[in-house]
């Protein structure tokens, strides 16, 4: 799968000739980088009032005359055949419109999984329904469509099936065993080695070695994947869903139905979260068929266990981390292999050694990745996929060495700053990670901490302090078109095909337009979550809000051209040149001459247009060719542990963020803590227990899935740099998946700090901590 890779360095060879020049490596920044107006500014969200007030439609609240509603019903074995299947009792049930299996559904092509094309959103390549095959306990074998929710439901329980099963790999220690290494890790090696690290490591003066465990996580977002579809009498296909991929959502569907992408119109305007679970995925499919059969619109909201039968999580990993070091602290080797578990028809290697390639300076380095096939339902993007569970062994390993070398770990840190990216060579394009250090260190009252475990107690509790390095790369994708329409009454609004999950793309975008054309925050808008307007590109890897300011400063600067084309001989413009100009104060003026302004209102005005409209595509992101491109933090918590129960409490946590350049620190406060919380689940109370015996999904449901509430959570502290790269479009990095980055390992260095036991087996549940009294 070096396609994508191979794609995007093609285009990107060809579009060095087109891109302007600030994102080019040694350009001139992005002029907004050292402005503040409305960037920087805590803007509420916009599209929080239509949001209080319940009037944001949802994918399973959308209306739609003559509905239908589908219930699916899932297998209950691993691998093997459907031999029998009896449908007469549920088409019979009160309200049933259509029952379909794999006997009547129409014929589909298999969905492009993800990665396969730049524009593939299929969570996996495999048919949907298109034969009597399981390919994982859960898998879809019939949809029921009813006149009610409940009907439907009733329905899918007098669906009869019997199989015939077949041997699975449903045992991560077997099928680690036959561990295999991808062709690559999201289009980066598979395996980097730098000099030969396990000689290093056999001669280091200090040495850890040690294995991680972590577990199966499963999405769950406050909205569970939901879709609204129904095909127009000119067979438009129109599919209002709760998606992270718009367009790429329709390419794919296009595909696996036969249509042009002209033929569908994907609609998302508000999603309930996505954190990568919201993607291409059966029930979508399965809801577009069954309209097609039954004529009718369809409504499919999965139940929180469709969630976890139907849409995988993070996968199980297996990681070894070996670090040498020198007497004065210094590495010597840094050694992050391991496996993950995947299945053969996906393409999510969870990529847990990616940190340890940007992190930290090392004289040698052996990093590398396997899968381990399992039959189960695809595993997929989860918040910070391979960082979070990456971060968790290699942060934890620092730990160990630095307590093991009697060293503060901050200070250990410290001596493995490196001066450049250590496995690309490439500079850092921005990279305050030691001033988060120092910051985070002074606010949370790190020296208070005691080096040795166990030294603090009160009662029956034991409490601890640890830290751990947060990290995520930045990230910008190519592909997004922005169309700006500036009124002759001076308002602007942006148009793109982009997603609102609930961060504020919406609201920092208005802002960041705003200070772009020089207009006040009420006289622009953003239009989004629709495939009718101009491409946008996916809401993941943290890298909307990067990807959409590209393509709007381009549209700005087209603006700039048409609107200059409209001046007259008589307007204080006349006669300059785009590049004279600047936006501001409603209107264009020269960049040092302040008489030479004229607004937006009178441009327009004068030359009688109503409005006038610019559209233009990003440049490719070649920032990322020349630049090691990260976002950095320092997570610090503090622990209480029940030495008699094991009951572990985060008492106090903080992050210090180097992410760029903060947009809206109400939005970004927001986000930050958001990942954090997460990061307490994976550290503390999540895990998808995965019946090896039989491949299924045993706590399906949120009352068995913990995930942290209100109680498990204490007041968060967030600070960030502020810091803008220079490389970026705004300055800025995406931070919507930094923040769970380092949890996991911040925790469990805290359990240590109180404990005196190293728990290396996500999560850190009360059984690990034992007898510890
Ligand atoms: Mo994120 S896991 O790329 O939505």
């Amino acid at each position: 799968m070096t396609t994508i890779r191979d794609a995007a360095q093609k285009i990107m060879q060809t579009a060095i000739g087109l891109a302007p020049e600030r994102w080019l490596p040694g350009g001139t920044p992005d002029p907004l980088i050292g402005r503040h107006g409305a960037i920087g500014s805590s803007v509420p969200r916009v599209d929080g009032p239509r949001k209080v007030k319940g009037e944001a439609p949802f994918a399973a609240e959308v209306p739609a005359r003559n509905m239908t509603y589908a219930a699916l019903v899932y297998s209950t074995i691993a691998r093997g055949h459907i031999a029998t299947l009896e449908t007469d009792a549920a088409q019979a049930a009160p309200g049933v419109v259509l029952v379909m299996t794999y006997r009547n559904a129409p014929r589909m092509a298999p969905p492009a999984v993800f990665m396969s094309d730049p524009r593939a959103a299929g969570a996996s390549s495999l048919p949907v329904m298109q034969d009597d095959a399981i390919h994982w306990n859960g898998e879809p074998i019939a949809v029921i469509l009813a006149e009610t929710q409940e009907q439907a439901d009733h329905a899918a329980t007098l669906v009869r099936v019997t199989y015939t099963e077949e041997a699975a790999s449903t045992s991560f220690e077997y099928a680690a065993a036959h561990a295999h290494r991808p062709d690559n890790v999201l289009g980066e090696p598979a395996v980097i080695e730098i000099g030969n690290a396990e000689a290093a490591l056999a001669e280091a003066a200090h040495k850890i070695d040690r294995t991680y465990h972590t577990p199966r996580y499963s999405h769950a977002a406050i909205e569970p994947h939901a879709a609204t579809v129904w095909w127009e009498a000119d067979g438009q296909l129109i599919v209002h869903d709760a998606t992270q991929m718009l367009n790429g959502t329709r390419w794919t569907l296009a595909g696996i139905f036969g249509l042009k992408e002209e033929q569908i119109r994907i609609l998302s305007p508000f999603v309930g979260g996505g954190f990568g679970g919201k993607a291409l995925w059966n029930h979508q499919i399965l809801a577009i068929a069954a309209s097609r059969l039954s004529g009718r619109p369809v409504r499919v909201a999965l139940s929180r266990e469709g969630v976890f039968r139907v849409s995988g999580g993070r996968t199980t990993t297996r990681q070894r981390v070996a670090l040498g070091a020198r007497a004065d602290g210094t590495l010597s080797a840094l050694i992050h292999t391991g496996i993950a578990a995947m299945t053969a028809y996906n393409n999510c290697p969870e990529q847990f050694s990616f940190p340890a390639r940007h992190l930290y300076a090392a004289g040698s380095f052996k990093l590398e990745q396997k899968v381990a096939d399992i039959d189960m339902v695809a595993n997929t993007f989860m918040r910070a996929p391979g960082e979070s569970v990456g971060t968790f062994a290699l942060e934890s390993a620092i730990d160990e060495l630095a307590d093991d070398m009697g060293l503060d770990p901050i200070e250990l840190r410290r001596r493995i700053e490196p001066a450049k990216d250590p496995t690309s060579d490439h500079p850092f394009s921005s990279r305050h990670l030691l001033d988060a250090y120092a910051r985070g260190a002074e606010r949370f009252g790190w020296s208070a901490r005691s080096p040795t475990p166990r030294a603090r107690r009160e009662g029956e509790w034991l409490i601890g302090m640890g830290v751990a390095t947060a990290t995520y790369p930045y990230y910008r994708m190519p592909g997004g078109t922005a169309r700006i329409t500036l009124t002759r009454a001076g308002h602007a609004c942006v148009a793109m095909a982009s997603h609102e999950m609930g961060m504020g793309t919406a609201t920092v975008q208005v802002q960041a337009t705003a200070d772009r054309l020089g207009l006040p925050l009420t006289h622009v808008t953003f239009a989004y979550g629709d495939t009718a307007l101009p491409p946008g590109t996916i809401a993941g890897g943290s890298s909307q809000t990067a990807s959409i300011a590209a393509a709007v400063t381009a549209a700005g600067e087209k603006l700039v051209s048409a609107l200059l084309k409209l001046v007259g001989n008589a307007s204080p413009l006349a006669g300059l040149k785009a590049g004279d100009i600047v936006a501001r104060d409603g209107g264009l003026g020269h960049r040092a001459l302040a008489d030479r302004f004229e607004s937006y209102v009178s441009i327009l005005s004068r030359a009688n247009r109503d409005q006038v409209s610019a559209e233009a595509e990003a440049p490719m992101p070649l920032e990322v060719q020349k630049y090691a491109m990260h976002s950095y933090g320092a997570q610090f918590c503090e622990v209480r542990v029940n030495a008699v129960t094991g009951e572990t409490r985060v008492s106090r946590f903080l992050g210090a963020f180097d992410t760029g350049r903060i947009v809206n620190p109400r939005t970004a406060a927001s986000q930050f803590r958001g990942g954090i919380i997460m990061g307490l689940g994976l550290a503390l109370t999540e895990e998808t227990l995965f019946d090896e015996r039989t491949g299924r999904i045993m706590n399906a449901s949120l009352a068995e899935y913990h995930v942290p509430v209100h109680l498990d959570v204490p007041e968060i502290d967030v600070i960030w740099t502020d810091t803008p790269d220079p490389r970026a479009p705004l300055g800025a990095h995406g931070i919507g998946e930094i923040g769970i980055t380092g949890v996991g390992a911040a925790v469990a260095n805290a359990v240590y700090n109180a404990t005196g036991r190293r728990i290396r087996d996500l999560p850190i549940t009360l059984d690990k901590l034992l007898g510890i009294t």
